[in-house]
């Protein structure tokens, strides 16, 4: 067996590529849009891929599972739930793929999205029994997928997801689809764990139904250009280019600086929280547009003028900022303790 994680710092995905070293059959989970890395890794070692699974409609980057079978000639499997324009081979729960002797056996895990899989990695000639499980966006290290993408029952059906994952024995190795990012808000950072150290000290699984639910259909703000990244990976538009790739430095103004810029005509500021964010307490003249609909709608951002951009207390605003970079604005700047700094700095705020 060969067994590759792919760590992309930018979003804090995981990519995996798994291979028999008997058949030379390999399979690509989750792939990134540079699907380079995968064909030259596979031209290296003389693999063959043959099957590429994406565990989700990712909402947070662009899955290169179209170009790689394009390039490779494999089979391209989703969950038979996902809702796509494009052709794929459909898996339900139970189904297995085998690459010579590995078998990978789907579990459906609906929650963070409907058509949500994990895959138990089966390697025959050591055990009969699962040594991996691939839990995609539902079990996280230190943390569960998010629920609210998944529809109104996301979160318990997510709850319900993860206590099936929980089946699986302790030394079970857990491999999410990601490590830091949008998809979750807990994660430790950590790239693997197993199922006994999630069991015992994932903060989520250690609470009731009722907790769980609570804890995790609280308002969340939705990913940096999710629409444009959702209708690529449907297969309904070509956005590849919202995919966040910038992540240098970010130009910023202190409160201070941002009130006194504000009082010129050439000043642009852009709010990027959600809408009932905005409707609570806003920076007055804030033009709101939340950051899941930043790459639809960037022609609303003008490209004459000093762009300020504020969100809640300044994270999203960074990143926000860093696409702007990425799609050329020149004058781009974050408002540093954003919309709650801007208030405990006693300068007035709108509501409604
Ligand atoms: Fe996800």
């Amino acid at each position: 067996m060969y067994f590759k994680q792919f760590l992309h710092d930018d979003l804090g995905c995981s990519s995996y590529l798994i291979a028999s070293r008997d058949s030379r059959e390999a399979a690509v989970i989750d792939p990134q849009p540079d699907v380079q890395q995968y064909l030259d890794l596979v031209a290296e070692r003389r693999y063959k891929i043959v099957a590429i699974i994406d565990t989700h409609l990712h909402a947070d980057h662009v899955s290169g599972n179209r170009d790689l079978a394009a390039a490779t000639g494999a089979q391209l499997y989703l969950h038979e739930e996902a809702d796509t324009l494009f052709p794929f081979h459909a898996l339900r729960n139970g189904d297995a793929l085998h690459l010579g002797p590995i078998v990978l056996q789907v579990v459906h895990t609906p929650g963070h999205r409907p058509e949500a899989l994990s895959l138990l990695v089966v390697n025959p000639p050591r055990s009969p029994e699962p040594s991996m499980v691939l839990s995609g966006d539902t079990l996280f290290v230190g943390d569960v997928g998010r629920p609210d993408l998944g529809g109104p029952d996301g979160a318990i059906q997510q709850y319900h997801s993860v206590q099936k994952l929980l089946q699986l024995e302790d030394y079970v190795e857990v491999f999410p689809a990601h490590f830091e990012g949008a998809c979750g808000k807990g994660m430790c950072g950590r790239p693997s764990s197993t199922i006994g150290f999630e069991r015992r000290f994932n903060p989520l699984l250690q609470l009731s139904e009722p907790e769980f639910l609570k804890l995790t259909c609280q308002p969340q703000a939705q990913p940096l250009n999710m629409e444009a990244i959702i209708a690529t990976n449907r297969g309904e538009a070509d956005f590849e280019w919202a995919m966040p790739t910038y992540s240098g430095p970010v130009p910023e103004v202190t409160i201070d600086e941002a009130e006194s810029l504000l009082g010129g005509k050439d000043v642009f500021l852009l709010d990027v929280r959600e809408p009932w964010e905005y409707e609570e307490k806003r920076i007055p003249a804030a033009y709101h547009l939340p950051q899941s609909q930043l790459a639809t709608r960037l022609s609303e951002v003008p490209q004459d003028r000093h762009v300020l951009v504020t969100c809640r207390s300044g994270g999203r605003s960074e990143k926000a900022t860093q696409f702007l970079l990425q799609m050329g604005y020149g004058r781009v700047s974050s408002v540093l303790g954003g919309t709650q700094a801007w208030a405990e700095s006693g300068w007035p705020v709108e509501t409604g």
